[in-house]
């Protein structure tokens, strides 16, 4: 009698857990506008799972994707990891599994534009991929042969949210918006950064925005990248990062939490 008793409960447990979960999936694909926010560490999205309303999470090879709402807006969080295989498997996970029809990647970058200084914000123009090298077969450099383009363009509904937020919540900051640069390479010398400047126009470099972009671009699903500026991507780099990618994080976050508010009158 013991032994079914607790074999019922085992099924009954087993039985909660896998409607739960199903549950959790089917919530996520029946919304219709879905915006998922990508950052590649928890210090790019923490600020933005705080303030989501009826959490709930789930885990995709690796990955937690945590849904929910913002001021109203559907949206999907996950912190994807560093590098471009993380930042490209997050975007087609999002887009494929929890239904996202726009893609914002929130978090810092190195300043390849002189003008920058720490704490300024990048909005994407559009991204490229800086350490892609093909030439030897005529395409030119940033481009792979299966892909028809070097530069992905960043939605423009999408920029011009994230420069009104920029009005509003930069106090101390400048915003530009510009091209991202990114690369399987955290950028801590002049060369690389002279070498990103000069043949791909890049204002900041960082590692994730353009695999997003190019998942975005061949899924054609609108997206923007947001970077505030962590550190110089010169020989100081290192310890300007360790000092300052906390705090420039959340120039980025406030201008997400911004564009959430306006993206629900669209
Ligand atoms: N993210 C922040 N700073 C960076 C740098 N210098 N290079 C690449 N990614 C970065």
């Amino acid at each position: 009698m013991k032994k079914v008793t607790f074999a019922a409960l085992i099924l009954c447990a087993a039985l909660i857990i896998g409607v739960t979960t199903l549950g959790c999936a089917a919530a996520f694909k029946r919304q219709n506008t879905v915006v998922g926010i990508i950052g590649a560490m928890d210090i790019e999205v923490e600020g933005l799972k705080s303030a989501l309303k009826n959490p709930r999470a789930k885990t995709v090879t690796g990955i937690e994707f945590v849904g929910g709402t913002i001021g109203g807006v559907n949206v999907v969080i996950a912190k994807c990891g560093i590098g471009k295989v993380q930042a490209a498997m997050c975007a087609a996970i999002m887009i494929g599994e929890f239904n996202a029809k726009k893609i914002i990647n929130t978090g810092v970058a190195g300043a390849v534009y002189s003008e920058l200084l720490i704490g300024d914000v990048v909005v994407s123009s559009d991204t490229c991929q800086y350490d892609i090298e093909h030439t030897a077969t005529g395409e030119p450099l940033g481009k792979l042969p299966d892909i028809d383009t070097v530069y992905f363009p960043a939605d423009k509904t999408l920029i011009r949210l994230a420069e009104d937020a920029g009005k509003s919540v930069l106090k101390n900051n400048k915003l530009y918006v510009g091209t991202i640069a990114t690369g399987d390479r955290f950028v801590a010398d002049k060369e690389t950064k002279k070498f990103i400047r000069d043949n791909f126009g890049g204002y900041a470099a960082e590692m994730e925005g353009g695999a997003i972009g190019a998942v975005c671009y061949l899924n054609k699903i609108p997206y923007v990248v947001i970077r505030a500026v962590s550190d110089n991507a010169d020989e100081t780099a290192g310890g300007e990062y360790e000092f300052s990618a906390e705090s420039a994080a959340q120039n980025s976050i406030a201008i997400v939490k911004e564009m959430l508010k306006n993206l629900r009158q669209l």
